[in-house]
């Protein structure tokens, strides 16, 4: 176990949606022995938090930032980390996009489940044969992380853009979501069709979250933090 005394970074993973914790944490852990990887979970953290921004980047930073607050007098060195994402159907208009969670109609106060979703994305796109969608996720940082005998506080966000079609029919058994009907184009295979492992490689949440986290190792640099100790230069 870490001593209080050192500089290690606890990155929050700020969502409470356990099928992101299973892509987002294996591609943070092992980064540097300066992390330490919890989720809301693991912090007994219960978080309804309302997306009420109009945008991905919007939402992302919502969330980390009232992470932040809930966390940041218990851990003086923290990053909460949220991810929001949304699918873009061109011949939707954009849509689902940012209401991509609340897509299917249901009852006031109960979100649709992703099989309810799903069926009425592709009711949506019934007889209509241009297909073409986007993933799209913006990761937000919210963060403080030691700078000599202080802190440095500092938000960030970064993008990751994944290009596809829309199947005629669910396809797959893996991941999440719209997973079963989005068609990546550079495999033509649904991300249902993939592994966890295999979707990390490729993913809208993965290229935003290598984007995040090579940015993140720029700015612990720059506050002359080693990322292979959990102690500081200075
Ligand atoms: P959120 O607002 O970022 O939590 O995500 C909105 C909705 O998009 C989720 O409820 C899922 O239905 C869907 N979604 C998010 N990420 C993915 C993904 O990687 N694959 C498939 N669907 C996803």
């Amino acid at each position: 176990m870490p001593e209080n005394t050192d500089k290690t970074i606890t990155i929050i993973l700020a969502t409470g949606n356990p099928d992101k914790v299973k892509e987002l944490r294996p591609m943070l852990e092992n980064i540097s022995p300066l992390f330490k990887v919890t989720t809301l979970n693991e912090l007994g953290i219960e978080a309804d938090i309302e997306e009420t921004e109009q945008t991905l980047e919007g939402n992302a930073m919502l969330k980390a930032r009232a992470i932040f607050s809930l966390c940041s007098q218990q851990l003086p060195f923290m990053i909460a980390l949220a991810d929001d994402t949304g699918l873009e159907v061109d011949a939707l208009k954009g849509a689902p996009g940012v209401y991509s969670a609340r897509y299917a109609p249901s009852p006031a106060g109960i979100a649709p489940t992703y099989e309810e979703n799903v069926r009425h994305l592709l009711h949506s796109l019934n007889g209509i044969t241009n297909r073409i969608a986007r993933f799209r996720t913006v990761i937000a940082l919210k963060g403080s992380i030691p700078s000599g005998e202080t802190c440095f506080g500092f938000e960030h966000t970064a993008e990751g853009v994944v290009t596809g079609n829309i199947t005629a029919e669910q396809r797959g058994n893996e991941g999440f979501g719209y997973d079963p009907v989005f068609l990546v184009e550079s495999t033509a295979r649904t991300y249902a069709e993939m592994s966890t492992a295999e979707k990390n490689t490729l993913s809208h949440r993965a290229i935003a979250l290598k984007k995040a986290i090579a940015d993140l190792k720029d700015i612990i640099e720059c506050h002359s933090i080693s990322l292979t100790s959990t102690h500081t230069h200075q």
